[in-house]
């Protein structure tokens, strides 16, 4: 942790520059809507974090832990719901936050969970995208940076129990 020599891929203000353009997006096009950000525990806190206070429109927040079996550095593809949504989203449009899409499993599985629950709309934010890694077929609809193959840690994103602290992006495999 005391090895500075990280590649840093989005810096504190890289991230934050671009957050604040991504929130007056969601913004616009939440105006009126029945807006419910959905966060997904443990990567998205810090990113939902500052998401929400970039968006300037009614919105109720909640947080929901899903988890997959195996290594913490690759989906299995079975997720398990560990705490389910917290509130009656029926009629609600959803806004499904978490900190990367790679496979695409845990987004198409949380997508389609809350569309059980009767949300009028379901929409997805990531911090990050890894189009290359997909195995099912799912595009955020918005989303901070779309990035290459590689392993990242920072702004929420770990390797094992570490690095969700650190307040930027950086490749871990380089570090
Ligand atoms: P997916 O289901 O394969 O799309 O994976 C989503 C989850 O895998 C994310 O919420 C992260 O917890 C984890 N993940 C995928 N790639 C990375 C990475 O580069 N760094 C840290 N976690 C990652
Ligand atoms: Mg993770």
């Amino acid at each position: 942790m005391e090895d500075k020599n990280r590649n840093i891929l989005f810096s504190e203000e890289q991230i934050s520059a671009r957050i604040k353009e991504i929130g007056k997006v969601i913004t616009e096009d939440y105006k009126g809507k029945n807006l419910y950000v959905l966060s997904l525990l443990r990567g998205s806190f810090i990113f939902a974090a500052d998401l929400v206070r970039n968006i300037d429109t009614n919105a109720k927040i909640g947080f929901m832990t899903t988890s997959s079996y195996g290594h913490s550095e690759e989906t299995t593809g079975v997720v398990r719901v560990v705490n389910d949504i917290p509130d009656n989203i029926e009629g609600y449009d959803v806004l499904i936050v978490d900190d990367i899409v790679d496979s695409g499993i845990t987004m198409d599985f949380v997508v389609n969970h809350v569309k059980k629950f009767g949300a009028s709309s379901v929409k997805t934010c990531v911090l990050l995208d890894k189009p290359s890694r997909r195995k099912v077929s799912i595009e955020p609809n918005y989303c901070c940076f779309q990035i290459e193959d590689v392993f990242v840690v920072g702004y929420g994103l770990n390797y094992g129990d570490y690095y969700r602290n650190i307040p930027y992006v950086f490749n871990w495999e380089e570090k």
